[in-house]
């Protein structure tokens, strides 16, 4: 019960394959109360079928694309909870054709959708959630080794990511006078509806399963179990970092 008596939101859970949707049981598991979000009513349906009969859980719906509807996310906040212990941004979206061809071909305008919804969300959520967020809170964002090496398919969203990921340093500065900590997870690849976006999905899986140092399945529990520690007391004196679960992929050459 690491959380215990802490309440926070993970934004956004599409199905229950979702890494966030891994966060949210994990951190209820250890005794949060969890906010789930969902990008549009639809889904909202669907985290609300996730949560049924189960304490401690409540939705809320944001798009993160809409500076009002972040607005009206705090004022919900607010209402339901007063001051949240932690936000876990788990969203990203490109652009299908930008993710299908050459990085050359990518449209001034999936660039500029990629870098919204997947990098300035962050900010915008961050700016918009800060009179709610409590001193010695924990955020957190969900990054990809896109960022930094060039990986066949990520294409447009490894500049994303590689956005996120400095915006989680400047965050951690702005944010860190008031206790508040901001890390990036860097998971390895893992099957959910967004991952399929990105071409040769099941090869990466395998090539990575085989060859990281671990050399064995990793998925959502894994990530959500370094978010809790993430989210815990117990990482107090961590921020501003990319912490990689990836059964090691991450530090090998070849
Ligand atoms: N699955 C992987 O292999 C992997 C690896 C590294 C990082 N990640 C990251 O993990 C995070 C969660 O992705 P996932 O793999 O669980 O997939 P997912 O499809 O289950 O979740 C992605 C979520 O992003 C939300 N989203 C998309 N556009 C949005 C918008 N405009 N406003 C608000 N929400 C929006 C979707 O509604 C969805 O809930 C993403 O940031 C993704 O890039 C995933």
């Amino acid at each position: 019960m690491l959380l215990e008596g802490k309440k926070g939101l993970v934004l956004n859970v599409t199905n229950k394959h979702s890494i966030g949707w891994a966060v949210a049981e994990a951190a209820n598991r250890h005794g949060a109360r969890v906010g789930v979000g969902a990008q549009n009513e639809k889904l909202k349906g669907k985290v609300e079928e996730l949560i049924e009969g189960r304490p401690n859980f409540d939705t809320f719906m944001v798009d993160f694309a809409f500076d009002d509807q972040l607005e009206a996310l705090r004022d919900e906040v607010a209402a339901k909870y007063g001051m949240v212990d932690f936000v876990i941004h788990s969203a990203a979206y490109a652009k299908r054709e930008d993710l299908a061809g050459r990085f050359i071909e990518t449209s001034r305008d999936g660039f500029q959708l990629a870098m919204d919804v997947s990098a300035y969300s962050l900010v915008a959520l961050c700016r918009a959630l800060e009179p709610v967020i409590a001193d010695d809170a924990s955020v957190m964002a969900m990054s990809y080794l896109g960022s930094t090496r060039a990986v066949p398919g990520y294409n447009v969203m490894g500049v994303a990511k590689a956005a996120l990921e400095s915006s989680v340093r400047y965050l951690a500065g702005d944010l860190g006078v008031r206790g508040i900590r901001v890390n990036t997870v860097s998971p390895g690849p893992i099957n959910t509806v967004a991952a399929r976006g990105v071409r040769g999905l099941t090869e990466m899986i395998e090539t990575v399963h085989e060859r990281s140092p671990l050399k064995r399945p990793f998925g959502q529990e894994e990530v959500a179990g370094t978010c809790v520690y993430l989210i815990s007391d117990l990482s107090r004196g961590v921020t501003g970092q990319i912490v990689f679960v990836d059964d090691g992929y991450n530090t090998i050459g070849i």
